[in-house]
């Protein structure tokens, strides 16, 4: 007969967008914190916090990072900071070393004080329980109100759209820990970076964007520069999310599949390492214009290999987030962004293979 030979048409883009977003819902969820686990760190919060208050009787133990932005995922380290209302109070350095002292004393905790590092923390860890599988890690630190600030601005823009940003990023969280590109010990970068990156394409490359920008709103009512500044920083954004909600609308209706194929190739191909400030307040800066190009100062090497990759703190706009990425850890970063694109390019028949090979 003359009927055309059989032909295996590849996978349409359509319905593979369609199941990859599927898949990434699923694996996104089974990854979350169980209730007994976010129950045992909020007791553990407030055990800590009552032994704190026999040392400074007016101090507040809070949680930032990602136990209070909601990124977070099973297992993962909680971060407290401790807030102390009263005029006179101990230094840190001496509040760390006895607080130190006063937990190893009265807790099962294993304790680790760190009171002349730079920023002075009690580092804290729980051997594994029937409730705690995998035992807990805890940092306190102290006075850390711009880290609770951020950490509020991250919640917010999670809040706005919780499907698309929250898959998004608990997905590159979890895909930069597999793929060993989350240390910034070693030269590449924090989770906190790539949250701030995932927002960077959200709300000034996606065009329309995902997310309004938080800190460029007008105010509701006029508001006075005592009230919007933390240590000289400007702290204010838009956060009454009811609000916003019932008056924003984004116009972008591409799924979270769609977002993340294009997130990759954006940071693999687009983003202008060389010369880009990714800023989620001011949108592309350029390194010159913050003094963050190479060769600036005397020191020449140091602030080049400190610029690598540079993003902007949303309050501490003389910081470089990612002033930890080492060349030889871009060079990686970007690597994995180009392998992560080249794998969802190629449209596997079942979008769960993608998904398996890009977290091997
Ligand atoms: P996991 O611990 O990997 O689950 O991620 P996380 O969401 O807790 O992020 P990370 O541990 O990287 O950071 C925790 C919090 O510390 C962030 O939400 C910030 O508030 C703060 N933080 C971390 N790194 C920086 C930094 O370089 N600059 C500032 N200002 N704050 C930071
Ligand atoms: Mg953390």
């Amino acid at each position: 007969s003359n009927s055309p030979p059989m032909q295996r048409r590849p996978i349409t883009k359509q319905r593979f967008v369609a199941d990859l977003s599927q898949c990434l819902f699923d694996f996104v969820i089974q990854l979350l914190p169980t209730p007994e686990e976010m129950a045992v760190k909020e007791d553990v919060r407030k055990l800590l916090e009552r032994l704190i208050r026999t040392i400074e009787p007016d101090s507040r133990l809070l949680s930032f990072g990602s136990t209070a932005n909601g990124f977070s995922l099973r297992n993962s380290d909680m971060d407290l900071c401790c807030l102390i209302d009263s005029e006179e109070r101990l230094s840190a350095t001496d509040l760390v070393t006895m607080l130190g002292d006063l937990l190893e004393r009265e807790t099962k905790f294993h304790v680790k004080p760190l009171p002349h590092a730079r920023i002075p923390i009690v580092k804290l860890s729980l051997d594994p329980s029937p409730g705690l599988p995998l035992g807990i890690a805890c940092d306190i630190g102290f006075e850390n109100r711009l880290a609770l600030e951020n950490t509020r601005l991250l919640m917010c823009y999670a809040m706005i759209d919780p499907t698309r940003v929250r898959t998004m990023v608990l997905f590159l969280k979890v895909w930069s820990k597999r793929r060993k590109i989350n240390s910034p010990y070693k030269g590449t970068l924090s989770s906190y970076g790539y949250v701030l990156l995932v927002i960077y394409f959200l709300v000034h490359v996606k065009n329309p964007p995902v997310l309004p920008n938080l800190q460029q709103m007008p105010p509701l009512r006029p508001i006075s520069t005592e009230d919007t500044h933390l240590n000289g920083h400007n702290i204010w954004f838009f956060d009454d999310i009811d609000l916003l909600r019932q008056r924003w609308h984004s116009e972008n209706t591409e799924t979270v599949a769609e977002l993340l194929i294009d997130f990759f190739r954006y940071y693999s191909r687009d983003f202008l390492y060389n010369t880009g400030v990714a800023s989620i307040r001011a949108g592309l800066l350029k390194k010159e214009s913050k003094g963050w190009q190479s060769e600036v100062t005397g020191n020449r090497y140091d602030s080049r290999e400190r610029n690598r990759l540079c993003i902007e703190d949303p309050f501490e706009t003389d910081f470089n987030v990612a002033r930890c990425v080492t060349k030889d850890g871009l060079y990686t970063i970007r690597g994995e962004f180009m392998r992560a694109s080249r794998i969802l390019q190629t449209r596997p028949e079942r979008a769960i293979v993608a998904l398996a090979e890009l977290c091997e």
